[in-house]
């Protein structure tokens, strides 16, 4: 079914994913309903309403559930119970099982090794004794990360020695983690894809990005890898969405090995950090995708018409806006984030270059 422009779509989180959704349903005439913890979020700035709550609040999400014609999610760490109180009211799309599998990443990589997706060894860690058992079966370096809440690196401990295990432990700081063996990757790259209720599938090309800190710091699309490694890339992230049953966008985090394989890293069913570029690079953004897919209408082209490179603006980055703003070929982003803090993403910045 089809949902016509003048519907209202809800926004489940206010970061900037919201705002880029909320901006693109805008272009076609949808209106968007925010829920967000906190008041003047970066999406409820470019809303036509928002609900400020806590993701607890049952009489808040019923509310919102009753001025939306559906549902979507624009952050992972959104309370499960929540997105199915909302699911029980009206149609979220991606499904709330989805979610509940990406931001588990226990789940997430069972899921993965289920389909046949390509992970790396891992090890599920509920005590001390148990994250030591782990790093003598896979060795270190390893990567222990908490199982939930994880973003932008955080929870996450690299064990350097197995002596360092009880350490990383309380650095990890939660009662549920997951070792990692270590990828020693030549580079990491992502490919986002969107899908349809209809099944019909667009996807972006792979892309490269680069991390500083664990933080994407920037996105080089498309990826400079073999056609046949982003054909396998693109495959990979068709099968995962397919056997999602995804309507919606989801990015697939991959490691590209030193040997030429490719590792699913982690599953993103969002727009993704990753497709920024889309925005100003391509016929149809990744945010247009989404709102096409959850509305029932076809997609429009992924069809690039200039290669790009997407530098996050991360704490006081965002100090250089001027400089960016002056470059007469730069985009810049700015998210409307009242406060700065060190790792916090305030805006992008997206230079185009002449399509190879
Ligand atoms: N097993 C691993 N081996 C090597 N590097 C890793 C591993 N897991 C994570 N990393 C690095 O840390 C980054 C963030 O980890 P990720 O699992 O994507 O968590 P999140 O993005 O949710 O913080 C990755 O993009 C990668 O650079
Ligand atoms: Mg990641």
């Amino acid at each position: 079914m089809m949902l016509a422009p003048g519907a209202v779509i809800g926004i489940l989180g206010g970061g900037q994913l919201g705002r880029m959704t909320a901006l693109a349903a805008a272009a076609l005439g949808y209106r968007c309903q925010v829920f967000a913890e906190e008041a003047d979020s970066p999406a409820a700035q470019v809303c036509a309403s928002a609900t400020v709550a806590p993701f607890t609040d049952a009489a808040a999400l019923a509310r919102f559930a009753k001025a939306v014609d559906i549902a979507t999610f624009e952050f992972e760490n959104i309370p499960a119970e929540a997105v199915r109180r909302v699911a029980a009211a009206v149609p979220v799309s991606p499904r709330p099982e989805i979610l509940e599998i990406a931001q588990h990443r226990l789940k997430e990589k069972g899921f993965l090794r289920s389909i046949g997706a390509a992970t790396t060894e891992f090890r599920a860690i509920e005590n001390p004794a148990a994250l030591d058992k782990a790093l003598a079966e896979l060795g270190v370096p390893a990567v222990l990360k908490s199982v939930r809440m994880g973003y932008d690196g955080k929870g996450q401990v690299m064990i350097r020695a197995a002596g360092d295990s009880h350490a990383a432990w309380r650095a990890m700081g939660s009662d549920l983690g997951i070792l990692e063996a270590f990828v020693d990757f030549e580079r990491e790259i992502s490919v986002v894809v969107a899908r349809g209720g209809d099944g019909a599938i667009a996807a972006y090309p792979a892309v490269e990005n680069r991390h500083v800190n664990h933080i994407l710091d920037t996105t080089i699309a498309p990826a400079d890898v073999p056609p046949a490694m982003a054909g396998k890339a693109d495959a990979i992230a068709r099968h995962i969405a397919e056997r999602l049953d995804l309507v919606g966008v989801l990015a697939v985090e991959m490691f590209v090995g030193k040997n030429g394989r490719l590792l699913v890293n982690e599953l993103a069913p969002r727009p993704h950090n990753s497709g920024h570029w889309t925005i100003d690079a391509c016929h149809t953004s990744q945010f247009e995708q989404l709102v096409r897919a959850i509305c029932g209408l076809p997609f429009g082209s992924t069809e690039r018409h200039s290669d790009a490179v997407m530098k996050n603006l991360i704490g006081d980055e965002i100090s250089a806006w001027p400089e960016h703003i002056a470059d007469p070929h730069a985009k810049l982003h700015v998210y409307g984030k009242t406060k700065v803090k060190p790792g916090r993403k305030m805006g992008h910045v997206t230079r185009l270059l002449p399509k190879r």
